[in-house]
Parts: C-alpha cells; sequence; structure tokens
C-alpha cells in the first residue's frame, strides 16, 4: 500500500467566479523506500501540493490518505510534528538557537525529555554527516550546505517517515547541491523514508526513482527509473 494516496484532489485559490483550481483532481500514490521528484513551472502548483502533504491544508474535494487515514480525520498538528516535514529553499532555521537545539526543537514540542532528545538529535547529525564542530553553531555563521543538513536532521527528528523539499537545492552551489542527492538516496533507499522533492534541479530529478510533473493542474507521471535505464 502506498504511504500517501491522493484520490480526486482539487485545490484552488479565489472564490467563485474568480476561482481557479491549481490540483484539479488529481489522484496517485507515493511509496516509502523511494525518491519522487514533481516538476513543472514556475506557479504550475508544486508549492500547493506540498502544502496539502503537509496537512497545512485540506483539499477542497476529493482525499489525501496517510498510511490509510484522511488527513481530513486527523490532527494536523500532531500529524506535522510527528510524521511528516519539509525542507524550504531557504531552510527555515531557528536563528538564535544552534545547531544542535534546532534539531531537539521539533522533539521538545513533543515532550521528548532533554537527554533523549539530545542524544537523538547527535545520532540525526550524524546520519546527514554533519561535523560535530558544527553543533555550537548558529545558523548565521554557516554555509548553505551546513544550513540544508541542519534543516534536514531537523525534518527526521520525531523518526518521520515522509519528507517533502519545497527546491530545497534552489540557494545552493552546484557543489553543496551535489552532495544534497547521494544523502536523499540514503534516506529513501536505506531508512525508508518517502521523499517528494518539488524542483527545478535537473541532478535532483535525474536522481530520483519516479519523476511526476503538474501541467494544467494534472499531476502525471514523467518517467521512473526503468524508462531511464
Ligand atoms: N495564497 C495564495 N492566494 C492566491 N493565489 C495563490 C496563493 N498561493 C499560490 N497561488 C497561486 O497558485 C498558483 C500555484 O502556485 P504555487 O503552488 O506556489 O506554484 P509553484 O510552487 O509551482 O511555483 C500560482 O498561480 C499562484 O499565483
Ligand atoms: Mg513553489
Amino acid at each position: 500500500m502506498a504511504m500517501l494516496e491522493l484520490m480526486d484532489v482539487c485545490y484552488g485559490y479565489g472564490i467563485k467566479r474568480d476561482k481557479k483550481n491549481v490540483l484539479n483532481h488529481i489522484s496517485c500514490g507515493f511509496e516509502q523506500g523511494k525518491l519522487y521528484a514533481v516538476i513543472g513551472k514556475s506557479g504550475s502548483g508544486k508549492s500547493t501540493l506540498l502544502s496539502l502533504l503537509t496537512g497545512l491544508d485540506l483539499p477542497q474535494s476529493g482525499q489525501i490518505l496517510f498510511e490509510g487515514t484522511p488527513t481530513d480525520k486527523m490532527d494536523l498538528n500532531e500529524y506535522r510534528r510527528k510524521c511528516v516535514a519539509v525542507v524550504y529553499q531557504d531552510f527555515s532555521l531557528f536563528p538564535l538557537l544552534t545547531a544542535l537545539e534546532n534539531i531537539m526543537y521539533p522533539m521538545q514540542l513533543c515532550n521528548v525529555g532533554k537527554e533523549k532528545a539530545r542524544r537523538d538529535a547527535l545520532a540525526l547529525s550524524r546520519l546527514v554527516s554533519l561535523p560535530e564542530s558544527m553543533l555550537d553553531r548558529y545558523p548565521g555563521r554557516m554555509s548553505g550546505g551546513e544550513q540544508q543538513r541542519v534543516a534536514i536532521a531537523r525534518a527526521l527528528s520525531m523518526d518521520r517517515r515522509l519528507i517533502l523539499g519545497d527546491e530545497p537545492t534552489g540557494n545552493l552551489d552546484s557543489e553543496n547541491s551535489s552532495a544534497f542527492i547521494p544523502l536523499m538516496q540514503k534516506l529513501a533507499h536505506e531508512e525508508n523514508k518517502c521523499i517528494i522533492i518539488a524542483t527545478h534541479d535537473i541532478s535532483v530529478m535525474e536522481s530520483a526513482d519516479e519523476v511526476y510533473k503538474i501541467v494544467d493542474g494534472q499531476l502525471s507521471l514523467y518517467r521512473n527509473r526503468e524508462e531511464q535505464r
């Protein structure tokens, strides 16, 4: 069974006559253990799709099921704290918290004890290859690539299985951007996460297991691994 199932999902902005459906009857499934890319022109609805998958809003019609439960039947705050996380283009780290404190923050929101949160945060920073010397540093004194690793480690805390990225390599140089890809592949293929990345980045697209494209509100499979070989 797919971890995430979209069933005839519609979503638009505006009201009545001015209303325009950005997502128009989208149906598809996303599985654990796979890395997905979602492409499409600027304004095609990638961020809108991710905001529904993150539970920031509900579809206006149709349903999104996470592990079989529709998002409109869930406590969405809890869903966002425990099941899903997003990595944004600007990384959105808390500037007044150190790297380690940023990674610990979602665990503390969920009342995980400080010692356990610290141990888990250290393990996550190793998983994303963040050097230990970075842990006491504030985001303002880190490179883009380092900030991104902190954002990814923070996204993985609470053992979240669904990781979304909204153009996460958009602010990185090509060296940091190319380090990001093997990390995402490792998280999908070895840690069994479901990873969905909205991107313009050709190298992210090429390394994804499946690529979906949004055109005129429709999401369709653009290519999968087998076709590429
Ligand atoms: N809060 C909003 N209010 C009105 N229109 C919006 C809002 N957010 C996005 N849109 C519109 O919805 C469309 C899709 O936007 P978006 O999902 O951000 O696309 P993408 O991420 O692919 O660039 C665009 O036409 C955008 O202008
Ligand atoms: Mg966007």
